[in-house]
């Protein structure tokens, strides 16, 4: 395991001993959240800012319940009511943030590499909560979390495959990378025009066209949605042809593995990547995912702030 360890940004440079590390530590703080009192005071006297410039539901969110289950303070900083309105740069936002004696950033950006940034800029742990279409590492560790959890199946007996806008989206190759690390075999499935043709230079990762072959015996199957706020005009001729091709249903899992899981990292538009119905059904893990978004990122942040070879 690497000596340091301050920055989680993408999982470069991140040892599988790192990532196994992590998902032990999440089962413990999956145990503290099922107690009474859902608090430790692990995090005592940390600050930790959220800085979002692009929306969120799940990952702000279970960042600040994460932050203070643990009993750090939080910072919650976004777009609007802040000097940024004033023209203040990114990086005079953070120079503000670290006099004010922030010791980790969980950093959303709709540019690529934001959270590099941030992080080449302060001595403060960051923690990259997505940019643009790059990465979304705390996404990709509660999907694998919340698999491994619902069916206890090893990685290294897994087929997971991706279906949808790869090509937009930083939670598939967050995940690609993250599950065929721990040994998965990683299928990603869409239309030419949203596939990333170099993902499939990862080992143990393959590009599919067609769904049906795509979904043969898979055990995990994830639906991504149309990322309409980054993606070209012309890539898709139309969302109902789209959903015709593509959309997730009980149905067309008939090829999976019959105890398949579906995933979704959310948010989900509903009937058009996936059935609403699927979505709702026992094959799904969606609520699970969203659930274990509290315990994987209070375990990196512990990880971060306090853990081992974290100073
Ligand atoms: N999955 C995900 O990142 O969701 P939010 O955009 O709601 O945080």
């Amino acid at each position: 395991m690497s000596e340091r360890f301050r920055r989680l940004l993408d999982f470069g440079g991140v040892d599988v001993d790192r990532i196994l590390a992590i998902l032990e530590t999440t089962d413990v703080m999956a145990q503290v959240l099922q107690r009474p009192v859902k608090r430790v005071p692990a995090l005592q006297g940390f600050t930790v800012a959220t800085l979002f410039f692009e929306d969120s539901t799940r990952t702000r969110l279970s960042f600040e319940r994460a932050a203070r289950a643990q009993s750090a303070d939080v910072m919650a900083f976004a777009r609007g009511g802040t000097s940024l309105s004033k023209g203040e740069s990114l990086r005079d936002t953070v120079a503000t943030l670290d006099a004010l004696q922030v010791d980790a950033y969980v950093v959303r950006h709709p540019a690529a590499g934001a959270a590099h940034q941030v992080a080449s800029w302060t001595d403060a742990a960051v923690i990259n909560a997505g940019d643009g279409r790059r990465a979304h590492p705390t996404q990709a560790l509660l999907d694998a979390y919340a698999y491994r959890e619902a069916t206890g199946r090893p990685f290294e007996e897994t087929r997971l495959t991706i279906v949808g806008d790869v090509a937009h989206s930083r939670v598939a190759r967050s995940d690609a990378e993250l599950w065929q690390r721990l040994g998965a075999e990683v299928v990603l499935c869409g239309p030419p025009t949203l596939l990333p043709h170099e993902l499939a230079a990862l080992p143990g990762v393959r590009l599919e066209t067609r769904l049906e072959p795509a979904l043969d015996g898979a055990h995990a199957v994830m639906a991504l949605r149309l990322q309409h706020e980054r993606m070209d005009a012309g890539r898709i001729h139309s969302t109902s042809a789209y959903a015709e091709r593509y959309q997730l249903t009980e149905e067309r899992l008939a090829n999976a593995h019959p105890d398949a899981v579906v995933l979704h990292p959310g948010p989900m538009n509903r009937d058009v990547e996936i059935d609403g119905a699927l979505a709702d059904g026992p094959r799904s893990l969606i609520t699970r995912q969203v659930a274990a978004g509290v315990p994987v990122r209070m375990a990196v942040l512990y990880h971060l702030l306090v853990g081992k070879g974290s100073r």
